[in-house]
């Protein structure tokens, strides 16, 4: 089977000086990409900066024979994200790849939750990822080519306990996927999500530290290098990976319950094993297409 390659692209990854990031940013370089690493190389709750780690993984990509440039800039403000960007079209004149990965953790439970902790967390993966993103868009349009991966996480999808600030941010991250895959389509820009586990200083006090060793962060990037190859045609999709092992996750739909005249509340708690029903189960591809059995049970 012939190598995957990336010559003549280049890449965008944030926060890519420790973890998933940085695992990425290698592997792109080492298969002919240029890189932009960017880091803002704060601490695991975003506290502090050095332009250090980004720095430390450009070296490391020039002493393996690639080529990358670094950048420390916040992807959480307009003027960081757009910098990010401009680093890249400086660089190397162009940008075809953007990877959304830069993040933070803050976890509280709900109840001491403040608006601060809230706030910033949103700031880096929400935010972060719309800014970045939006700062290469222009770019990605015109030259009618783009893959953009965006980092989500189970406790997202699922939710997770100490961390509805985190899961807010992760779950907006799909919604911000499905819409930028359909706005993207007809310019060849492909958009889609992984929720990764991995032992990274983020997890290391999370997961079990027995499987340590199995839950590398070299067994997700081939995923995101993947879906960020020309040949993916796939977008506006949700993997989950890790240890080994990847899965697809939709976003699926009852079959349901409808009557054409007026709902009441009795008419709910008499059908609610239907509305409940987990089978058989729909994946729409728009929100065209959901409103598809509304539309039919109105025209009938
Ligand atoms: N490790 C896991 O199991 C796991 C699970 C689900 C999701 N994720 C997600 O994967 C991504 C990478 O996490 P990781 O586990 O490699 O953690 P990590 O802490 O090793 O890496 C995150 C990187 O982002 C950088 N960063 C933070 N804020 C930034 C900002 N404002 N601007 C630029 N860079 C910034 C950090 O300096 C750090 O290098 C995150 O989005 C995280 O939420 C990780």
């Amino acid at each position: 089977m012939s190598e995957l390659r990336y010559d003549g692209r280049v890449a965008v990854v944030t926060g890519a000086g420790h973890g998933l990031g940085r695992r990425h940013a290698l592997e792109l370089a080492a298969r002919g990409a240029k890189v932009v690493v960017n880091d803002l190389g704060g601490d695991r709750s975003g506290v502090g900066a050095s332009a250090g780690p980004a720095q430390e993984v450009v070296d490391e990509i020039k002493k393996n024979g690639g080529e990358a440039v670094a950048n420390p800039d916040n992807v959480a403000t307009p003027e960081g994200a757009q910098a990010v960007v401009q680093t890249a079209l400086d660089a190397f004149g162009k940008v075809d790849i953007v990877i959304n990965n830069a993040g933070i953790l803050r976890d509280k439970s709900f109840k001491n939750m403040s608006v601060e902790e809230f706030d910033a967390v949103i700031a880096v993966h929400l935010r972060g990822s719309f800014l970045v993103s939006s700062a290469a868009w222009s770019h990605l349009r015109e030259q009618g080519y783009g893959r953009i991966v965006n980092t989500s996480s189970p406790a997202g999808l699922f939710g997770n306990f100490g961390q509805a600030n985190y899961s807010t941010a992760k779950m907006g991250l799909v919604g911000f996927t499905k819409t930028l895959a359909q706005e993207g389509a007809k310019y060849n820009i492909k958009a889609n999500a992984i929720a990764p586990v991995a032992w990274t200083r983020m997890t290391e006090d999370l997961l079990p530290a027995d499987f340590a060793d199995k839950l590398g962060v070299d067994q997700v990037t081939p995923l995101v290098a993947w879906l960020v190859h020309e040949s993916n045609e796939d977008s506006g999709e949700v993997y989950t990976v890790g240890g080994g092992r990847i899965a697809k996750i939709f976003v699926a739909e009852g079959p349901g319950y409808g009557q054409n005249s007026t709902l009441s509340v009795e008419d709910v708690r008499d059908n609610w094993a239907a509305i409940s029903a987990n089978e058989p189960l729909t994946v729409f591809r728009n929100v065209g297409e959901q409103m598809g059995p509304l539309i039919q049970q109105l025209t009938s």
